[in-house]
């Protein structure tokens, strides 16, 4: 009996398998109520008792081994279960990558860009820090002058004067003295003003500009350009020049836009005009000209700005200036479909 014992512990060592069943099967065999360790500790009760020491250990050895083995193989059992968990179903399809969207800024900045680029404009680009000369000086407002309170200013130094951009009119400065006419360029750019922050300003914004000089430019160039950009922009030309006051333009106009007055909205917004204001232009003052280089008895020319946020504002119908600046994703996910 004592070789059939042995030999049974060698079995069990060498068991093995992966399959649940396959290890209940094995586990009632050995362990179970009619298994073979019950019959084997049955038939021990009859052995002569001087053989009963050695069988004794040996039976234990054989229940402890069977015992061991179902535990093992079980554990190894779950171990492959998390392992499978980890890869997965690999034929499963994948979940979908979400992708980012334009801030709604640059979606307007771009169009703008676009339709100025189709009639010839190039872009330019200049500082946000800039000096007196490019931001005021050259734009024909001179120390104390009063209109420079129009751009409350944000100033780095004062003695030379470095401040933010109050307007991207200071890259058209640059433009002009590094470049001859002709000369068509847009300068979109972030410029600050030290302004109190509500739902319609904010101290930081974005402008749009436009330059154009050439011989023989007329305010008739100005008034079709721009009737060209509201027809591609907001699908209105119908536009108004409303006389105003720049000191770097000579005449100066506020552009307003015939926007309708269909639905409620629109009375809101136009105040039940059914014009919008939406930019300021006018023929560049030949002063600026002069101080940059530019031969004012030879070329004459337009400039125009206006704010992308205000534009956004109207295109998207957003009530307030500062949600542009919140980064909240669930108001810069809607414009998640527009390029
Ligand atoms: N620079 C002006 C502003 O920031 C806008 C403007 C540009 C007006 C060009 C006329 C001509 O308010």
């Amino acid at each position: 009996m004592l070789d059939k014992v042995n030999k049974l512990i060698i079995d069990v060592q060498a068991f093995n398998t992966k399959n649940k069943e396959e290890i209940e099967v094995f586990r009632i065999k050995y362990l179970g109520n009619k298994g073979i360790l019950k019959e084997l500790f049955n038939a021990f009760k009859g052995v002569d008792s001087t053989l009963k020491k050695d069988l004794g250990q040996a039976l234990n050895n054989l229940r402890n081994t069977a015992v061991n083995k179902v535990n093992e193989l079980k554990d190894d059992l779950t171990k492959n279960t998390t392992k499978k968990f980890v890869y997965g179903d690999l034929t499963r399809p994948s979940e979908a990558i979400s992708l980012g969207s334009r801030h709604p800024i640059a979606i307007v900045k771009n169009r703008i860009v676009e339709i100025f680029s189709r009639i010839g404009f190039n872009i330019s680009e200049g500082p946000e820090i800039e000096d007196d000369w490019h931001n005021f000086t050259a734009l024909n407002l001179p120390k104390h002058h009063p209109a420079r309170d129009m751009q409350d200013t944000f100033f780095i130094e004062t003695d030379p004067a470095i401040l933010l951009r109050t307007h991207t009119s200071s890259v058209q400065v640059r433009y002009m003295k590094n470049n001859k006419p002709p000369i068509r360029t847009i300068s979109p750019g972030r410029v600050f003003r030290n302004e109190d922050i509500s739902a319609r300003a904010h101290c930081i914004f974005h402008q749009v500009e436009g330059l154009y000089i050439d011989t023989d430019v007329s305010f008739a160039d100005l008034k079709q350009t721009l009737s060209y950009f509201t027809k591609e922009m907001f699908g209105k030309s119908k536009i108004r020049l409303r006389p105003s006051y720049f000191p770097f333009t000579e005449p100066s106009a506020e552009v307003d836009i015939y926007w309708g007055l269909e639905t409620e909205i629109d009375y809101k917004i136009t105040k039940g005009t059914g014009w919008l204001e939406i930019m300021g232009c006018g023929m560049v003052d030949p002063n600026v000209l002069k101080n940059t280089n530019i031969d004012p008895k030879k070329y004459s020319g337009f400039a125009f700005g206006m704010g992308i946020e205000r534009i956004a504002m109207l295109l998207y119908q957003i009530p307030d200036i500062r949600m542009f600046y919140e980064n909240d994703i669930r108001f810069l996910e809607q414009f998640k479909s527009v390029l």
